[in-house]
């Protein structure tokens, strides 16, 4: 990296990441997550996977505020640990909770205005985002309707547009194509693949479905019983025997790790 002009000497440059240093996180007796070093950069898509009970969520839950741990989270060089979810929100760090969680009786159009000023966005400000928003995901057509009216798919494609309001740094995505089709779930990975490069952020994501994570994921981030068993790129992780071994409990996870 070049010196800053002026200064004479190479400053560091504090690293651009959200990344979490030796995370571990007990519930009386079971340890959900382990010493855990995950990084993700801005741009980056991240998939984060491994077996039912794993430890995802939990983790999602450190790196958003939600859940007290031991071990570091830092933001773009910045010590973040023990932030709440709202301050953490507001530097750009945002999520998606694995069962959708709209603003009742607030239309689309209200649901992304209110997240947007929940953020800290002026009023104006609200409405660009919105407006951006609901061209990019394609929900113009039902800005008026009631958010929690509406199927299941366009439903979640609302939660993940929720979660980009004012150009978060990062997003984490617990589940993001559960319980949708093999079309909607194409359709899913069409937009996430977008993101980074619309919205300049770097993605997490977490998905049991190894069809859309395979071809999603920059690079993979595997736990399983709260430990991190494999990181690579996804060919590299499906390949690796620990992972296979994890994986094999679940017969329709395995398979669509060979095949996906
Ligand atoms: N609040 C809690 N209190 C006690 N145990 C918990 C709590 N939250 C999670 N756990 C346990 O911690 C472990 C990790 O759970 P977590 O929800 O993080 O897994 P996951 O990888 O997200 O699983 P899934 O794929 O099923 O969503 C599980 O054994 C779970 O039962
Ligand atoms: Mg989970």
């Amino acid at each position: 990296m070049a010196a800053p002009v002026g200064t004479g000497k190479r400053e560091q440059q504090p690293e651009r990441e959200l990344r979490t240093s030796g995370v571990t996180v007990r519930f009386a007796g079971l340890t959900a997550c382990e010493d855990i070093d995950l990084a993700v950069r801005p741009g980056e898509i991240l998939g984060l996977i491994g077996p039912n009970g794993a430890g995802k969520t939990t983790l999602t839950n450190v790196l958003t505020g939600f859940q007290r741990h031991a071990g570091a989270v830092v933001v773009d060089g910045r010590d973040v640990t023990g932030w709440s979810p709202q301050r953490l929100s507001r530097i750009g760090v945002r999520r998606t909770f694995q069962n959708v969680r709209l603003f009742a009786g607030m239309t689309v159009a209200e649901n992304l205005e209110a997240a947007a000023l929940g953020v800290g966005l002026s009023r104006a400000a609200a409405r660009r985002s919105t407006a951006g928003l609901l061209e990019r995901f394609d929900l113009m057509a039902i800005a008026g309707s009631e958010a929690t009216a509406l199927p299941y798919g366009l439903e979640r494609r609302l939660g993940i547009a929720r979660a980009l309001v004012g150009d978060p740094r990062y997003v984490v995505l617990d589940e993001p194509a559960a319980g949708l089709d093999e079309e909607e779930s194409d359709e899913l990975l069409a937009r996430l693949r977008a993101v980074p490069d619309q919205y300049g952020c770097g993605l997490v994501v977490i998905e049991h479905d190894m069809r859309l994570i395979m071809r999603l994921c920059d690079r993979l981030h595997v736990i399983d019983h709260g430990r991190t068993i494999a990181t690579g790129d996804p060919a590299q992780v499906r390949a690796d025997p620990a992972v296979i071994e994890a994986y094999l409990g679940s017969a329709a996870a395995g398979k669509a790790l060979a095949h996906g």
